[in-house]
């Protein structure tokens, strides 16, 4: 299993109705000086966010309905976040695996809500089989994944226009799997295993993610 773009599965109208509920004031807002976001659902929401959002109104059977035209039937979410990062290279390789459970873990889904110019979102063959990494990943952590092959390089071009903002050291021995250059009303899935990082990136980008489990 690895990354997949499905195509043109949101209209504009929607993904207007999901910014426009987005950058509404309301309990859900959280808003932090590397980024304004709002999590609706999942393992991560704090008790206390939890109850300030109990009652309060969210697109749930749009965005529901949307993993439904993904063919995915979740088990149940670890995470449904709105995100708009203001520090623009914020984040860099990591893995989105939460308590790292091999039965449960199922997709990373990664929905373009608004960009710039352009946006993309390099996804790693390498698959790393425990908790999430938060935004520290090691070489230990790189070399403990599989496929990590010492001897792989990835392409110098590529790295100039994608991965510029990650320490080259991390990089080496890992193998794209794919970059997902961004397009509004895709929908890109991949494993939550698998290794990825934001495209090196100066511009403004809105998305949602969800983490499932199967
Ligand atoms: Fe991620």
């Amino acid at each position: 299993m690895s990354a997949k773009i499905h195509k043109d599965v949101i209209l504009k109208e929607e993904i207007k109705q999901l910014l426009d509920w987005f950058w509404t004031p309301d309990n859900f807002v959280w808003d932090s000086p590397f980024a304004y976001s709002k999590t609706v659902a999942g393992i991560t929401l704090q008790p206390e966010m939890a109850v300030r959002i109990k009652n309060d109104y969210w697109p749930e059977k749009l965005i529901l309905d949307i993993v439904k035209r993904i063919n995915l039937n979740p088990t149940s979410y670890d995470e449904i976040t709105f995100l708009h990062i203001k520090n623009k290279n914020y984040f860099g390789l990591h893995t989105d695996t939460g308590k790292g459970d091999q039965e449960t873990l199922d997709k990373n889904i990664l929905i373009p809500l608004y960009f710039e110019e352009k946006a993309s979102t390099v996804i790693f063959k390498n698959r790393y089989l425990k908790g999430k990494t938060g935004n520290t990943f090691t070489k230990e952590m790189a070399e403990s994944c599989e496929f990590y092959d010492p001897n792989v390089q990835i392409d110098e071009h590529i790295i100039q226009e994608h991965l510029s903002h990650i320490n080259q050291d991390l990089l080496k021995g890992l193998t794209i799997d794919m970059i997902y250059e961004w397009k509004i009303g895709d929908v890109l899935t991949f494993d939550r295993q698998q290794v990825h990082t934001p495209g090196t990136n100066n511009c403004d980008k809105t998305t949602l993610s969800l983490f499932t489990n199967k």
